[in-house]
């Protein structure tokens, strides 16, 4: 390629959404960085993360935006969905309310983002395994109801973390 070019041959641009303390900053860090933050803040206003992949031998560059779970530190929601082709819906498997909120989160995707958006719901957290509040199947269930994507994971071990990612990145192509 020449200098100039671009280096990648798709912008994907994916959200990642869920109640706060769910573990979308630290999937983000997963993917992009093979990191994980044991003390990480939580999010205020919007942050990126970039990683390319390549499908098909094309290079995808998946641009992720990550905000916060939590209201007053939320980004616009009008502009965080805009142009967004995918969305990433967070809850912890040890965390009732936050398994409880997908659908609200949903709702928010529906309401904001393009009708064509693919979508695909994370349990995330699956290494704390003696604190499980939901059952992987409550997941699959919602998931089917909804005709979206469904996939435990942690950010903590990365387990699943790039299966999740892949899959969506791959659905969207
Ligand atoms: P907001 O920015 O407030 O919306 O939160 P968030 O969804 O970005 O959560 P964040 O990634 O900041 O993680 C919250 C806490 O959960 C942190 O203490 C993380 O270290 C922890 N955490 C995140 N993912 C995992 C995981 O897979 N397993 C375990 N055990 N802890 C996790
Ligand atoms: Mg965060």
């Amino acid at each position: 390629m020449n200098k100039g070019d671009v280096d990648y041959d798709y912008l994907f641009k994916i959200v990642l959404s869920g109640e706060s303390g769910v573990g979308k900053s630290n999937l983000l860090l997963r993917f992009t960085k093979n990191k994980f933050n044991i003390e990480s803040k939580t999010t205020i206003g919007v942050e990126f993360g970039t990683r390319s992949l390549q499908i098909c031998g094309k290079i995808i560059k998946a641009q992720i935006w990550d905000t916060a779970g939590q209201e007053r530190y939320r980004a616009i929601t009008c502009a965080y969905y805009r142009r967004a082709i995918g969305a990433v819906l967070v809850y912890d498997i040890t965390n009732k309310q936050s398994f409880e909120a997908i659908e609200r989160w949903l709702q928010e995707v529906k309401e904001n983002a393009d009708r064509e958006i693919v979508i695909m719901i994370i349990g995330n957290k699956s290494d704390l395994k003696d604190l499980r509040a939901i059952r992987t199947e409550s997941g699959q269930e919602l998931a089917k109801i909804y005709k979206v994507g469904f996939m435990e994971a942690s950010a903590q071990d990365g387990s699943n973390v790039d299966q999740a990612f892949t899959q969506i990145i791959e659905k969207i192509y």
